[in-house]
């Protein structure tokens, strides 16, 4: 195949690209951008199978066998729930693809056509220097993060003193460390960039606090895009500069989104360290206060008496697996002349969009389901707040207790609606380790329950 040829295939895949992030950003778009994903990536491999540069067709298809198999296997099994520690350990492996070309690129020059050991380009190398030191970050990182939250490794920041100077130090290291490589091409700068950029990466997540893993994911994922990039210069694939530049400045946008979210600087994120308050914000269940709790009666009886009720669904619908139930109670009150929203918080969940997808699997019409700035001044006039499955979100404490770990964070206004109801089996604390107070406010009613047996149980109460 002419390069010609090859240029135009990847101009185009690289469009097809583009359109699938265009057509992700919405739910109404979101299969159609799949679709644009799926053909730009099948004209992408094979444009690449077809350049005369490809030297064994057999270790290629033995990878993509491999490689497709554990996918497949991984993509059937994972549950909902685990999707984001799936994610960080798919950037590991793009970080570690990474630190191998960059060092295949570095014993084996004249094999990319970039020189040879000992005379490489001065541009090759701070490529592949770059590469090297982001992917080596990226493969440590995210298996922190994989690990974190797996649960293999505690949630609860792991600080320890001289932490931030032994960081700086690290990185200032690294960069002398790449200009030491640029300069002297020596083998050994190039090992100890490798090092060097392996401890950062651990030591840069491990002090960050479970609460702000998913700022720390997509993070991960912008630096695994900027790795890609960094190979695709090396690689003269201009391709993978494309793919790579967006998938490292999406994912610089989503981290953006979330910190504006959670109202966290991104800078705090990654200098680590928050949480550490969490676990002692968190003193039990409440001690001696009494909470109000309920049945499905109960709540079925005051839903239906309502005229507007918004859902609030978090964490804990998508562990239930509530979506279709809960849909169904919804379409009951509609029937019965109940007006039925759904409240979306930026970061209910564990991932970006996850309570949006789960709606939309059980065909919750686009309409109803609403982000935090367009429905938090309704719920004074709400008669109802259904929490299910959702804490942190709705928690006061993030607006009045400076000394909370969320503080800052914008929440749901739950508590100014009429009543609020909360769905969840005990009064456990939500992600960031917080107790929260509107459990034992007179307006809250307390739903204790799994949420998806709840919802069933209130959809049999409405039928009656
Ligand atoms: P959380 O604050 O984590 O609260 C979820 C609640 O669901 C828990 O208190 C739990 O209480 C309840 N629950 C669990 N399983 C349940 C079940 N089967 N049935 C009923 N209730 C159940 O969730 P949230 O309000 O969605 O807030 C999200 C938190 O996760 C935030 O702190 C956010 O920063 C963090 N986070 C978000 C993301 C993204 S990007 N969305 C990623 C990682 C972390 P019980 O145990 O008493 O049932």
């Amino acid at each position: 195949m002419s390069g010609t040829i090859s240029a135009l295939l990847y101009l185009v895949s690289s469009v097809c690209f583009i359109m699938a992030l265009r057509g992700l950003s919405s739910p109404e778009t979101a299969r159609q951008g799949n679709m644009f994903g799926i053909v730009g990536m099948v004209i992408a491999i094979g444009t690449t199978l077809a350049l005369p540069s490809v030297l064994s067709y057999e270790t290629i298809i033995l990878g993509i066998v491999i490689g497709g198999a554990i996918g497949t296997v991984i993509a059937r099994r994972i549950q909902m729930t685990a999707l984001p520690q799936l994610v960080a350990a798919f950037h590991s492996l793009v970080g570690l693809a990474a630190c191998f070309v960059a060092i295949a690129a570095f014993f084996k020059p004249e094999a990319y056509g970039i020189g040879q050991p000992g005379a490489i380009g001065a541009a090759s190398l701070i490529e592949m220097s770059l590469g090297l030191a982001i992917g080596a970050i990226t493969f440590t990182g995210s298996i922190i993060a994989f690990g974190k939250l797996q649960g293999l490794v505690t949630g609860r920041p792991l600080v320890f003193p001289m932490q931030h100077p032994l960081n700086a130090a690290l990185g200032i290291a690294l960069v002398a460390l790449i200009g030491w490589m640029i300069v002297d091409q020596s083998s050994t700068g190039f090992w100890l960039i490798f090092v060097v950029a392996l401890a950062l990466g651990f030591l840069l997540i491990l002090p960050i606090g479970g609460a702000d893993m998913p700022v720390v994911v997509s993070m991960l994922n912008s630096y695994s895009g900027w790795a890609a990039c960094g190979i695709g210069f090396t690689l003269e694939n201009s391709l993978l500069i494309v793919t790579g530049a967006l998938v490292g400045s999406s994912g610089a946008i989503l981290s953006y989104i979330m910190c504006k979210g959670m109202n966290r600087s991104f800078f705090n994120v990654i200098l680590g360290g928050f949480g550490g308050e969490t676990a002692a914000a968190a003193g039990g269940p409440g001690g001696d206060r009494s909470v109000k709790s309920g049945s499905a009666d109960d709540a079925a009886f005051i839903m239906d008496n309502a005229s507007s009720v918004i859902i609030v669904p978090g964490y804990g619908m998508a562990v239930a697996q509530a979506q279709h139930a809960l849909r169904e109670m919804g379409d009951m009150l509609k029937k019965n002349g109940v007006s039925v929203r759904y409240a979306i918080h930026p970061v209910a969940g564990r991932m970006p969009g996850h309570m949006n997808v789960l709606l939309a699997e059980a065909n919750v019409p686009y309409d109803e389901v609403l982000e935090l700035d367009e429905i938090n001044r309704d719920f004074p006039q709400a008669d109802v707040a259904f929490v299910i499955g959702a804490n942190d979100v709705t928690n006061p404490a993030a607006k009045t207790d400076p000394t909370s770990p969320i503080y800052g964070m914008p929440i749901l206004d739950v508590e100014r609606a009429k009543t609020v109801l909360f769905v969840k089996r005990s009064m456990a604390s939500g992600y960031a380790g917080v107790d929260n107070e509107l459990f034992f406010r007179d307006n809250t009613m307390m739903l204790f329950g799994d949420a998806k047996k709840m919802c069933e149980e209130i959809v049999k109460a409405l039928e009656h």
